[in-house]
């Protein structure tokens, strides 16, 4: 269905069409006054500028034409040929009334079933999710909702980092300590083995690293056995597949955790059959070329303003890079899945490493020209201090000990509301545990999606203020109430006093803010809308009587207002990943 500016767009637009303009002018959105208008179009100067007319004279001519249609309650011309709207309560509670039957809300079906694959995970195996990766997962887990939620097909792949050095340095490192016994005697049935091998790797892992930095012997091993592994050499890769089952269990556990799906559990490794026949095309087709015995891909362009360095395919050794596996990925991916668009919510540091693989897969003709390559990068988590974010003891935090962290303080905070008294233990646990990752979502979510932001555990689990437990709370408040009032879904029809008025024209707010965040992949645009709607029900709910109205269509239709205040709101903490407990 079309939103309420759209329908009155389509309106406005007409108008102008019969003054002999472009219907184009009469875009219509939400006054910036709202206590001079409800809407506004600007188009009359912009006209009026292309026609060479003045604009308040072509304001008033488009100004005539509307009077015509009642579904106006005012119709004003301001300033140099602002043109402000009311529209008339009939008009309204009809939009609302087929918003309440929608299943999006009002909200376009932008997608029709074209298909997004999202690349948001990128957890690196053998390695403790820390939180740099909680970014992705929740801005990438959000995006999928959004998109799902418009009409797209996704797919969701955790696209686990699993086949690069890092794994040769760890594997070298077992093999050359002769502990392979820790690997191969792992139980997967046993949580206790799984941990103690996730907690040696944790351990392992930057030992190794920082060894083979320091000592050229065993970096060139460590080399080596990547390049062994690659070729999917024994004993190197048993181990190396024992050593990812282990850590997709973690991995798991800790997206599970946060309520962050993926459809597709693929890692680089996945890929590694398509590297070889894909080269050997790109050979074919003169764009690689060798250089210095690496193959690579020169990207640069004439008029570039930075330097682009190519990409590379093979390194002089044959190892694979980065950018080849996420090459040979988007072959996959057109094999299996032949999408429509890719989306790679991954951090904005390596923005130039996907500008390369743009390139690259373009050059390579990798894609059909019409599918959207995009990448939606992110900016830091900074603690307090304004540093990248650090444990209190200066390490990386781990994620499943932030999670922790956050539900602790949930649990705090509740006892402090004094919402948590009549709860047993388990009911305070799940919660708990719903207010936390509220917190932590909607913290990160409320940002625009290139900012850096400040992790403030304290500012963040709030139940004030613009934060993930206030917008609970609200939506649980309205929850109980209409519970308290016994409230039944009747014939639509809303009774608008001034009390009313602007919580019903909020509610047609919500198909812009699901538009603008689909379009520039920013689940920031639901974040405000749900921060407005819950602040508007707030004021709506302190200036009038609900519970305790007598006439009856009054209560009724507040009642109805409320529940579908509700019902945004359901719908936009959803696609934010969000999930409402039955009370607090
Ligand atoms: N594993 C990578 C990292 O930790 C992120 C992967 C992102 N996805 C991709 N297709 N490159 O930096």
């Amino acid at each position: 269905m079309k939103s309420l500016t759209q329908k009155l767009s389509d309106i406005v637009g007409s108008a102008f069409k019969a003054a002999g303009l472009d219907e184009s002018y009469g875009a219509v959105r939400v006054a910036d006054r709202p206590d001079l208008a409800q809407f506004q179009c600007n188009g009359a100067m912009s006209a009026a500028k292309a026609a060479k007319k003045n604009p308040r004279e072509v304001a008033s001519t488009v100004v005539e034409q509307l009077s015509k249609n009642d579904i106006f309650s005012k119709i004003e011309i301001a300033g140099p040929g602002f043109i402000n709207l009311n529209i008339t309560d009939d008009y309204l509670n009809a939009h609302l009334a087929d918003v309440a039957k929608d299943s999006r809300r009002g909200a376009q079906d932008a997608g029709q079933g074209q298909l997004a694959v999202l690349d948001y995970g990128g957890a690196n195996i053998a390695k403790a999710m820390h939180v740099a990766h909680l970014r992705a997962a929740v801005i990438g887990d959000s995006i999928r909702r959004i998109m799902g939620f418009s009409g797209y097909k996704t797919l969701g792949d955790v696209h686990m980092g699993d086949w690069g050095t890092h794994m040769g340095m760890l594997i070298d490192d077992y093999i050359s300590h002769n502990e392979t016994a820790l690997v191969n005697d792992t139980d997967l049935s046993s949580q206790k083995s799984i941990d103690a091998l996730m907690d040696d790797m944790a351990m392992r892992y930057p030992r190794a690293s920082a060894a083979a930095k320091e000592n050229p012997e065993r970096m060139a091993r460590a080399l080596a056995t990547t390049v062994k592994l690659q070729n999917k050499e024994e004993p190197y890769f048993a181990l190396w597949t024992k050593i990812r089952e282990v850590s997709v269990l973690g991995m798991k556990s800790n997206y599970g955790l946060l309520g962050v799906y993926f459809d597709l559990w693929k890692g680089e490794a996945d890929v590694h059959d398509y590297i070889a026949p894909m080269v050997e095309e790109l050979q074919s087709k003169h764009i690689a070329v060798e250089s210095d015995g690496a193959w690579i891909i020169p990207v640069a362009r004439n008029d570039d303003k930075k330097e682009f360095p190519p990409l590379i395919l093979y390194k002089r050794d044959g190892a694979v890079m980065y950018g080849t596996t996420d090459m040979a990925t988007i072959v996959e991916r057109v094999k299996l899945y032949n999408p429509d668009k890719i989306v790679y919510i991954v951090d904005q540091r390596q923005s130039l490493h996907f500008e390369q693989l743009f390139r690259a897969a373009r050059m390579g003709g990798l894609v059909r020209d019409d599918v959207e390559l995009t990448h939606a990068g992110f900016g830091t988590m900074n603690g307090t201090d304004g540093k990248p974010f650090k444990t209190r003891a200066g390490g990386v935090m781990r994620l499943d000990d932030l999670i922790s962290m956050a539900i602790e303080k949930a649990k705090a905070r509740m006892d402090e509301a004094n919402i948590a008294k009549d709860m047993d233990a388990a009911e305070l646990q799940s919660v708990a545990h719903k207010v936390a990752i509220a917190a932590i979502k909607f913290a990160d979510l409320q940002n625009t999606r290139h900012a850096d932001y400040v992790f403030d555990i304290d500012r963040l689990t709030s139940f004030e203020g613009k934060t993930g437990p206030y917008l609970l709370y609200q939506a649980v408040r309205i929850k109980s109430l209409l519970k308290k009032a016994g409230y039944q879904e009747d014939a639509f029809a809303l009774s608008l006093q001034d009390v009313d008025r602007p919580l019903a024209l909020l509610l047609t707010e919500f198909p812009e803010a699901v538009d603008a965040a689909l379009k520039n992949y920013a689940p920031h645009y639901l974040c405000d809308y749900a921060y407005r709607l819950a602040q508007g029900f707030s004021s709506f709910y302190g200036n009038c009587h609900i519970l305790s109205e007598e006439n009856a269509a009054l209560r009724q239709s507040r009642l109805e207002l409320c529940a579908q205040t509700y019902k945004n709101l359901e719908a936009a903490l959803g696609v934010l990943g969000i999930e409402i407990p039955e009370r607090m």
